[in-house]
């Protein structure tokens, strides 16, 4: 029997980093990364990756591991009841919506390429995938098996078989949230984390050997491929665009799961005892070292050895992952298909441990909100997010529901939701509290300079990166020339000839967010009478 989780405490330490740590390496991580570090010239890239990784990708994991804490000694887990205790007004609980609905709303479509990683993984080892030597043919495959022609094409066209790996996808998520904290995601966490590593490792080692496959043409060779991924280039110049600066913070958002609502949740089932600054750092640094020293190394090397900077260039991220590299595997000298089932579990992988963090968010708001108990609450937001991954399947034409999604959700609103929890932190429990908040318990002290940093740096960062946002991705501004040409995120929607299907996602979007408001003004009944709010 499954107990409520509302009770429940990590059983240990390393469990709880590995749980944060499975949460944080994901995709983002063999994908989106290697996809935006070759795209922006990698040296300067990386450049504006740690800075951001500085300034606001660690400050906001210590502040998310202390407030979640803080709370959970309070009794709250979700964070409209996190908000509700650290606000102490009775706006709190509905900013908090944020960090229900942004996980939740992610879910939906990340299990749906959480499905296509095991697909792949599947299609490798019975040798389906073996499709010549075009990426084309892949590209081909790829469409076919997400849909990307027509809408409603996987559910009604007799190609469905991604649904079947979608079902068992989203199955095993819920068989092992219904668990709980420790005999669920600690449990899953411990074993597929060390197991993903291994699996990097293997691949990793079979991509720095693989030298010159191809002897007609000796420049591309593994030495150029990690040059064509880490060799600095013309840092100044590249730093000198804003959109380099974009890509890189919102990758570090993305990339360490913060601003999703998931590592303050996972914090509340910390006791006082616990320390949450190094464990912080800890998880932190286990996801930079699959992103920089696994997914960095893997993904583009192996793509240029035996397809050159044209088989890189442009691909994007799904590009890269499901037609370039499907190919790339396939031109392995030897056990093509081992090698490729290896990269696409150690994907799913990494998928599943990130998509089970982004439900338990909305579990533990069910429970504490509305009183109910594991099976009810599982029961709900199982049957919300099936509706919502349908939504997302069934408009699959070039993606756009999944593509509308991510970027309302998933890239604007995890932006506003880190900037609530750094000002929360700095500016509502104040650094001097939080500061004695963070080291309770510590195994190491955080140095001074964070206190500064989180107090000042951090909200100016974001607010820079915030403001660039909002005026290069939807008002579409053209530095070189001064003129704003919305972008089709925005034409999408308000254009003079509007897309059904992103608005229907929008839509979508405020339906899911006034649910769950309705949900907390509830909850927020039965929270005054233990927290009431102070105004
Ligand atoms: N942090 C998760 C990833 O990188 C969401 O995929």
């Amino acid at each position: 029997m499954a107990s409520d989780t509302a009770t429940e405490k990590w059983s240990s330490r390393f469990g709880v980093i590995l749980a944060v740590a499975g949460s944080a390496v994901g995709l983002g991580n063999f994908l989106r990364f290697p996809g935006l570090a070759a795209q922006y010239g990698s040296g300067a890239f990386m450049v504006a990756y740690f800075i951001s990784l500085f300034l606001i990708g660690i400050p906001i994991c210590w502040a998310e591991w202390t407030l979640g804490r803080y709370a959970g000694q309070k009794g709250f887990h979700s964070s409209p009841g996190i908000f509700h205790v650290l606000i102490r007004r009775q706006a709190g609980k509905y900013i908090g919506v944020l960090g229900v609905i942004i996980p939740v709303v992610i879910y939906m479509y990340y299990v749906y390429i959480e499905a296509w990683c095991l697909g792949y993984f599947y299609y490798f080892l019975t040798g389906q995938l073996d499709l010549g030597q075009d990426v084309a043919a892949y590209g081909d495959f790829w469409a076919r098996f997400v849909g990307a022609n027509e809408n409603g094409l996987v559910l009604g066209h007799g190609q469905n078989q991604v649904i079947v790996f979608l079902i068992i996808v989203f199955a095993l998520n819920f068989i092992i949230i219904y668990q709980g904290i420790v005999r669920g995601i600690e449990f899953f966490c411990k074993y597929a984390m060390p197991a993903l590593v291994v699996l990097a490792l293997i691949t990793l080692a079979r991509v720095l050997t693989l030298g010159t496959p191809d002897p007609l043409k000796p420049d591309q060779n593994i030495l150029n491929g990690l040059g064509y991924m880490w060799n600095p280039g013309d840092i100044a110049a590249s730093l000198s665009n804003p959109q380099l600066w974009l890509a890189a913070a919102g990758q570090i958002f993305f990339s360490l799961s913060v601003g999703f609502g998931v590592i303050i949740t996972y914090a509340s089932y910390l006791t006082n005892e616990d320390d949450v600054a190094l464990s912080g750092l800890a998880a932190s640094s286990a996801n930079e070292f699959c992103e920089v020293g696994l997914g960095g190394m893997i993904t583009v090397p192996a793509a240029f050895v035996f397809l050159g900077a044209a088989g890189i260039v442009g691909q994007g991220t799904f590009g890269l992952g499901f037609k370039v590299l499907p190919l790339v595997f396939s031109k392995i000298p030897v056990l093509p298909w081992l090698f490729g089932g290896i990269f696409f579990f150690l994907l799913f992988l990494a998928a599943i441990t990130s998509s089970l963090s982004m439900l338990q968010p909305g579990i533990a708001f069910l429970e504490e909100g509305l009183g109910l108990g594991r099976k009810q609450s599982v029961a709900i937001l199982g049957l919300l997010t099936a509706i919502g991954s349908l939504f997302v399947v069934y408009f699959s034409k070039d993606l756009k529901a999944l593509d509308t999604l991510d970027f309302w959700v998933g890239t604007f609103l995890i932006f506003v939701m880190g900037t609530i929890i750094i000002v929360i932190f700095g500016w509502i429990l104040g650094t001097e509290r939080g500061w004695i908040e963070a080291h309770r318990g510590a195994e190491m002290k955080i140095p001074g300079v964070f206190k500064w940093i989180i107090q000042y740096v951090s909200p100016i960062y974001l607010l820079g990166i915030f403001v660039l946002w909002v005026l290069f991705n939807v008002f579409g501004w053209d530095p070189s020339t001064g003129e704003f040409k919305p972008t089709s995120y925005i034409l999408d929607l308000v254009g003079p000839m509007p897309d059904p299907v992103a608005r229907l996602s929008v839509l979508f979007i405020l339906l899911v967010m006034g649910f769950f408001l309705i949900l907390i003004a509830n909850a927020g009944k039965r929270w005054n009478k233990i927290a009431p709010p102070s105004g």
